[in-house]
């Protein structure tokens, strides 16, 4: 089983994560690292401080030349020396704010928000890189797309520009959808035998995990309610790769719907908890939508779920020893799965 922790805020000096369980053998470039934390900055609909965040970061464990040794993985992801914003008891609404002021005693809202933020999704990304590289060297390819921006669902490089320079313009911000898949996974992963050993529900926290997703599905998810059990059973891409919890060989696909970006330029009605005024909680800086961020960060939310599924499965301590039990494990049930 892999387990994974972050730590850090997102004006402290670092984020910090640790990466435990994780095989040697695999080969991890710092570029390759820095080229999924690029995607996720440089999604588009970010705002303009991501021009100052350089996601600059050290492997400080576990990587010795490039390959993974067997041993806890550590990251360290540098802050932009941005500086701590000043103490604020005007609670931003959609966020963390009202709910961990409550919650942690404070009617100081910037020490809640300084956690809750998802610059914390960037150390999910470095630490998720390395689940994906191990996947990519067992033959599996992990791919994400944006299905709506908004209510835009058809998506170019012109129209998605167009629709988040008009919602810029308005002052407004936008939601949408994004779905990942995975392909070339074995039959056998996850478990019917107990909900929590069911690989949907594992998926489904880990996508419901990142900030601001609220929707989740898996294959035909909602629509299947709609369908008929006579046309379902004719079409099985509509159970998404998953059946009683457990990977059937097919291709993975998994579904989320992205909240708009809470954070408004002309502001969102709130009130101060100390004063108990009403005031509006202008957001300068937020970004105008999510959803291309959140899709990268979704990828890497996945991998590390599949590769602790995978590690479960196939057990072995490196690389090689895992591939070849799934070389010989994928021959075993490609005889009986090419004759369906
Ligand atoms: C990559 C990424 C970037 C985000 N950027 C912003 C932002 O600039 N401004 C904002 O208000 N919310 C932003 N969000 C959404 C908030 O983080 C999220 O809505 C908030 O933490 C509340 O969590 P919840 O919506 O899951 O309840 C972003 C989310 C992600 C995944």
């Amino acid at each position: 089983m892999l387990r994974y922790l972050t730590a850090g805020e997102s004006h402290g000096k670092y984020l910090t994560g640790i990466l435990e369980g994780f095989p040697a053998g695999v080969r991890v470039s710092p570029a390759y690292i820095a080229g999924q934390l690029r995607r996720r900055r440089q999604a588009p609909g970010r705002s303009a401080r991501q021009a100052v965040e350089t996601d600059e970061f050290e492997i400080t464990a576990g990587l010795s030349r490039g390959v993974t040794t067997g041993a806890p993985i550590a990251v360290c992801l540098l802050n932009s020396g941005r500086a701590l914003p000043a103490p604020s008891s005007l609670p931003r609404p959609g966020h963390a704010d009202l709910p961990g002021m409550l919650k942690f005693g404070t009617f100081d809202a910037t020490l809640v928000r300084e956690r809750a933020s998802a610059r914390e999704t960037a150390m999910r990304v470095a630490l998720g890189s390395f689940a994906r590289r191990l996947t990519e060297q067992l033959g599996i390819d992990i791919n994400s797309r944006v299905t709506a921006l908004g209510r835009l669902t058809s998506l170019n490089a012109a129209a998605t520009a167009a629709e988040l320079l008009r919602a810029r313009r308005a002052g407004d911000t936008l939601g949408g959808t994004f779905e990942v898949t995975a392909e070339g996974l074995p039959a056998g992963l996850g478990s019917c035998m107990h909900w929590d050993r069911r690989l949907g529900p594992r998926l489904a926290a880990a996508m419901l995990g990142i900030n601001g997703v609220k929707g989740f599905e898996i294959g035909g998810g909602f629509g299947l309610a709609a369908e008929s059990g006579i046309r379902a059973a004719g079409e099985p891409e509509l159970s998404g790769g998953l059946d009683g919890g457990i990977t059937n060989g097919r291709t993975l696909t998994l579904r989320c719907a992205v909240k708009p970006v809470p954070g408004l330029p002309g502001g969102a009605p709130s009130t101060d908890l100390r004063t108990f005024g009403k005031k509006l909680c202008v957001s300068k800086t937020s970004d105008t939508t999510a959803v291309f961020a959140a899709a990268v960060v979704g990828e890497h939310a996945a991998a590390l779920e599949l590769a602790s599924a995978l590690l479960e499965k196939f057990g072995g301590d490196s690389l090689p020893e895992i591939g070849a039990r799934l070389e010989e494990w994928r021959k075993s049930t490609g005889k009986i799965l090419r004759r369906l």
